[in-house]
């Protein structure tokens, strides 16, 4: 059973980037299923290197969207942004040196769903009003 579970109160009212934030629990669930001992511990190194690329990618295209929409928050949105891709890439490199087991990503599961579900409803869901105008 997913431990995170996106529903509709999460929705940003932009399609492609509630897919992505979609794709992200589902990663983040992923994480959980390897540190619970569902999902072989092997596969570890590959999916930190996934939320990693994958965040930036959306990070990227959500940031795009702000821009176009001319969202007045987006100074403080990038600052958000950048410091969560600062504290995980410095994990995976981290991770990348000295290889953990699953109980060494408990951190990183445990910080990035709290960051996660956190930034979607509290930070991307104030751009809201500002996308769904645009999109009109
Ligand atoms: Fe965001
Ligand atoms: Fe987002």
């Amino acid at each position: 059973m997913p431990l995170i579970e996106w529903t509709d109160r999460m929705s940003v009212g932009v399609e492609a980037l509630d897919s992505d934030h979609q794709r992200l629990i589902g990663l983040l669930n992923q994480l959980d299923a390897i540190i619970q001992g569902t999902e072989s511990e092997a596969a570890l190194p590959g999916l930190v290197h996934e939320l990693v690329r994958y965040t930036t990618y959306h990070f990227a295209s959500e940031e795009r969207m702000m821009r176009l929409a001319r969202y007045p928050g987006l100074d403080e949105h990038l600052r958000a942004h950048t410091d969560l891709r600062r504290r995980i890439v410095s994990f995976e490199q981290k991770f990348l040196t000295a290889p953990g087991t699953a109980a060494d990503a408990v951190p990183l599961f445990e910080f990035l769903s709290e960051w996660l579900t956190r930034h979607i409803l509290q930070e991307d869901m104030r751009y809201r009003p500002y996308m769904v105008k645009e999109s009109a």
